[in-house]
């Protein structure tokens, strides 16, 4: 039987690709993003690869429109499998702000954090109660190198980022734990999904393709990696330990 897959983020990037990759495989996908024109497109695009496609223009920082894009989806769906948690991005790009910490509006903070943290939360708090009914499912939620290494350019998104790298998907596998529910965190360092991601080092010498880190998430939410839970797992091309290198 076929697999609902919730994917936030859905129109753009690795959401889309992901998406993509989940309607090939014959996966009932929902599509949730802010932004109507591009998930209007990437809807139509699925729906030639298959037609079990649904798309919720939704903004995550609102939980009331969470509430209903998981009502939508089940409704058309029936249930809700994997969740997938790709919205997001950092302040000083979604923003445009490039001053100094302390010389940014405050506001920046809020949005960052609202965006990049509580709009996870307020997914994984929506759709949790859809799969505790189910008594199965899985969540990803998508990290960041930038939460393991910090950013001064990008304080909301970074402390975001670190939050649902450690804290959320510890917390939201205990809390899911006796209801089937898994929760791990795939961390990516630089992704091709722009242009000026190949400029990040890496211990590789290279950014990653959206593919292999879109691989890396459908494995660890697909019953091949069902000993994996409540763990966040980095794929940085080895960035990491080559920063603790010096
Ligand atoms: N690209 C990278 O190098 C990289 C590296 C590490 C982590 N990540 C993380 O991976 C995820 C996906 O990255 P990407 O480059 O594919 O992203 P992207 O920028 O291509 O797409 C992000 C999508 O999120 C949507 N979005 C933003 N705010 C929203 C809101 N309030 N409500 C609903 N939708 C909203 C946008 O409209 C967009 O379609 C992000 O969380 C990003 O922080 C990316």
């Amino acid at each position: 039987m076929a697999k609902t897959v919730l994917i936030t983020g859905g129109a753009s990037g690795m959401g889309f690709l992901a998406g993509k990759c989940y309607a090939k495989e014959g996966e009932n996908v929902v599509l949730v993003d802010i932004n109507r024109e591009a998930l209007d497109s990437c809807v139509s695009e699925i729906a030639a690869i298959n037609p079990n496609v649904l798309g919720v223009v939704t903004d995550i920082r609102k939980y009331d429109e969470v509430c209903a894009a998981r009502d939508q989806a089940v409704e058309r769906f029936g249930s809700i499998d994997i969740l997938i948690c790709f919205a997001g991005g950092a302040e000083c790009r979604l923003c445009n702000v490039h001053g100094e910490f302390q010389d940014n509006p405050i506001d920046i903070y809020d949005f960052s954090i609202d965006t990049n943290l509580k709009g996870a939360l307020y997914f994984d708090h929506a759709v949790m109660k859809q799969m505790a009914k189910q008594n199965s499912g899985v969540i990803v939620h998508i990290g960041s190198i930038t939460g393991q290494e910090g950013c001064g350019a990008n304080v909301g998104y970074s402390a975001s980022k670190s939050a649902l790298m450690n804290g959320m998907t510890k917390s939201i596998a205990l809390a899911g734990a006796k209801y089937n529910i898994r929760c791990v965190c795939v961390a990516p360092g630089p992704v091709l999904t722009r242009p000026g991601m190949a400029g990040m080092k890496t211990m590789l010498g290279r950014a990653a393709e959206p593919q292999e880190i879109v691989d890396l998430v459908m494995y660890v939410a697909s019953e091949k990696g069902a000993f994996i839970n409540g763990v966040n797992i980095l794929a940085d091309g080895g960035r990491d330990i080559m920063r603790n290198k010096g």
